[in-house]
């Protein structure tokens, strides 16, 4: 197959093509990313010599730039997305414009192109909070962030192609992912990254809040289960079963760096803060996915990889990420 990633630069995106890559030596991925802030092509670094391997620079949202990426591929895998919650209760407008008008285009060029596989990368976030119980993907989407409502019409707007136009797509909705190459945003990289420094640790309110933590490596893998196995027309869950509070995700960062337990911070929460996720994954299990990696085993993984890539975070860190974080926790 001939496999047009978008959003291939950023963390999720870059991990699949490593694995698609290594996992289907008959395979060659185009990598078409705008390079937002949070792509960064120094992840693909290893594989930018493959001959199975390209890259494009271009914008979902172009839609002659995406016609012609289209054109000359069998499948298409949609990563390419803003991502974080918090950026999107800042302002949601570029949410909108990527994660809605952006799948639209792609959606119109590969239903032109006729792509009969095109998976799109969503989130179990869409689904909203849930306190008891796992959520399957017949239950509604009631989404609670713009990040998510973002996603969510996305979605609906995928929903509407196979309506209207009998164009179906796979979708995926992943559970909170976590491993190597994750922008310093994200909770867990950024407490990695604060501990190994010393800073103080923003957990948002009580800590309570649980998230069901995916290792990159599982989540790439489904989305490769979903691509060679998954009907057009559906929704898969994948989840990882491994629930854990923030609170808890945070004492065992502060272990693995050797940091004490007065590196946390309380801060005011995140308005609109989910308070649980957790996504049946059964669907995706019986195409013979299962998620490998333990959260004790992926975490420590990660805080290994954070040690061993100093110079990767820290050119993150020292550039216009700095007025992100003085505004995001400045005065919180
Ligand atoms: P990321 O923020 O690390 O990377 C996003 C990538 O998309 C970047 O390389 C960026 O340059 C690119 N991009 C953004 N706007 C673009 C545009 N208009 N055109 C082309 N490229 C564009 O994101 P991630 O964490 O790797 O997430 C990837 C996908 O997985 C997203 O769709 C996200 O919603 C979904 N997801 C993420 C998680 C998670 O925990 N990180 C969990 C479930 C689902
Ligand atoms: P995050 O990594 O932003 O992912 P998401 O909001 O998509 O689940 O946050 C994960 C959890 O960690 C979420 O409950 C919010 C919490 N959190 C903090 O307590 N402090 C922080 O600085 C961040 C970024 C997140």
């Amino acid at each position: 197959m001939r496999i047009l990633v978008t959003g291939g630069a950023g963390f999720i995106g870059s991990n699949c093509i490593r694995f698609l890559l290594q996992s289907h030596p008959e395979d060659s991925v185009v990598n078409f990313d705008k390079l937002t802030y949070a792509g960064n092509l120094e992840n693909l670094a290893d594989v930018a010599d493959d001959p199975r391997y390209s890259f494009l620079r271009g914008d979902i949202c172009d839609e002659s730039a995406v016609e012609q990426a289209v054109g000359a591929v069998d499948a298409v895998v949609n990563f390419a997305a803003e991502t974080h919650v918090d950026r999107s209760i800042q302002h949601a407008a570029a949410f909108i414009d990527t994660d809605i008008k952006g799948l639209y285009v792609l959606l119109e060029a590969a239903r032109a192109k006729g792509i009969e596989r095109f998976v799109h990368i969503s989130t179990d976030e869409v689904y909203g909070s849930i306190e008891k119980g796992s959520f399957k993907e017949t239950d509604p989407l009631n989404p609670s962030s713009p990040y998510s409502a973002s996603k969510a019409g996305g979605e609906l707007m995928a929903k509407s192609f196979e309506r209207t136009f009998g164009y179906k797509i796979m979708i995926t909705r992943g559970s909170n992912t976590y491993g190597p190459y994750q922008y310093p945003e994200k909770v867990v990289p950024l407490f990695i990254t604060n501990a190994l420094d010393d800073l103080p640790l923003p957990l948002y309110g009580d800590g309570l809040n649980v998230r069901d933590w995916l290792y990159v490596e599982d989540h790439c893998s489904g989305i490769d289960a979903v691509l060679r196995k998954g009907r057009p027309g559906e929704a898969y869950n994948l989840g990882a079963d491994q629930e854990r509070t923030n609170l808890e995700l945070t004492k065992r960062i502060l272990a693995l760096t050797g940091k004490g337990e007065d590196l946390i911070k309380r801060v005011t929460d995140r308005p609109g803060h989910d308070r649980r996720y957790s996504v049946d994954s059964a669907k995706a299990r019986s195409l013979g996915w299962r998620p490998q990696v333990a959260f004790e085993e992926g975490l420590a993984r990660t805080v290994a990889w954070y040690r061993e890539n100093e110079a990767w975070w820290r050119k993150i860190k020292d550039g216009s990420y700095r007025e992100y974080y003085r505004q995001m926790y400045g005065n919180r």
